[in-house]
């Protein structure tokens, strides 16, 4: 996930000053994640608007572990916040490396990191957290558009260290856009397929997915019309064959601001009546119970709550058809109940 790219999460707000830098371990959350203050140990040109940052402990150290498909949140301050995901090597225990796409029109993140951001400035990070992790497979299919290229990175390598048959198609404006593009196609010319589009025209996808196929898993993240277009023609594939990461929210013109329910927290009995036009997240954190939350529109997967009873109205941009129909879990930003009654694991 690479906020900025098209999604950036969190309230829309200005940002504020860098975090005061020194603070070389964790501080604890209310809701039990730990925030870690990093340095921007190098910012580096990865292509056109893109720069890449290298995070890591001021005085040294190993960060928490993480697997290909994880993303970081980058806590601004002034309730600035972006999730990016992380694109480095998940074998360099001592940093963090994330790429950023300018947005000009964006709501403030990445102007942020490219303006502001400088090398030796202190940064609060919470995660890693994976909502995108590469399932095992035979074989894989990478569709990367723009700075969605950045989970996929890591796929590669983990794909290739499993020995599986895997393929990158990857479309960009121009090439000169299209970060890693190069490397990739260096490391791997027979398996990556770079498509500039002003070389090559859109990504042409019904050659690479017009059959199903049982043993390949499908992976794309990129800008909103490219993930329906990929869903789409994703439909007669297996159940689970396709995983996509959102980086905004799915378009859903069917719903409302919902009808009133009530919310049992199953751990204090306490019941909260969430109106129409309220979140189950801003009824909750209203009644004083710590729920962790950072995009509120339903993409990046921080307010996950186990649903113990009723039947939630889905309405995130992360469960697939099958996990929503486990109706075990639900976001609590943007999601709501289907009957009169939910009871959570809060
Ligand atoms: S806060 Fe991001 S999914 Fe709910």
């Amino acid at each position: 996930m690479n906020s900025n790219a098209a999604s950036p999460a969190g309230p829309a707000s200005p940002a504020g000053p860098a975090s005061p830098a020194g603070e070389a371990h964790g501080e604890a959350t209310a809701t039990g994640e730990s925030v870690l203050t990093l340095t921007v140990m190098r910012k580096e040109h990865l292509a056109d608007a893109v720069v890449r940052l290298t995070l890591a402990r001021p005085g040294g150290g190993t960060l928490p572990a993480w697997t290909p498909g994880a993303h970081l949140d980058l806590l601004f301050g002034e309730g600035l916040e972006r999730q990016y995901s992380l694109c480095g090597d998940p074998g360099d225990t001592s940093s963090y490396q994330v790429a950023v796409l300018r947005v000009d029109d964006g709501r403030g993140g990445s102007r942020y990191v490219h303006d502001e951001l400088a090398e030796g400035t202190a940064v609060r990070v919470r995660g890693p957290r994976n909502n995108f992790a590469l399932v095992p497979a035979p074989a894989y299919l990478f569709i990367a558009g723009g700075i969605g290229i950045t989970p996929i990175v890591p796929m590669l390598a983990e794909a290739d260290r499993r020995g599986a048959d895997w393929h990158l198609l990857y479309g960009g404006r121009t090439r000169s856009s299209m970060a890693f593009a190069g490397r990739l196609a260096q490391r791997w010319p027979g398996r990556v397929r770079l498509c500039p589009q002003d070389e090559d025209g859109m990504l042409d996808l019904d050659p690479v997915l017009r059959s199903p196929s049982p043993h390949t898993a499908v992976y794309c993240c990129g800008p909103a019309p490219l993930l329906d277009a990929v869903e789409q023609r994703c439909r007669p594939w297996p159940q689970g064959a396709l995983h996509i990461e959102r980086f905004t929210p799915r378009v859903r013109e069917d719903e409302g601001s919902g009808t009133t329910f009530v919310v049992e927290l199953a751990r204090s009995g306490r019941e909260l009546t969430v109106p129409a036009g309220r979140s189950v997240l801003e009824a909750v954190e209203e009644a004083g119970v710590e729920v962790l939350s950072s995009c509120r529109e339903g993409t990046c997967g921080t307010c996950e709550t186990t649903v113990l009873g009723g039947e939630p109205e889905h309405r995130d941009s992360l469960l697939t058809p099958h996990e929503r129909a486990a109706a075990d879990v639900m976001f609590l930003c943007v999601s709501r109940c289907r009957g009169d009654r939910l009871v959570l694991d809060l």
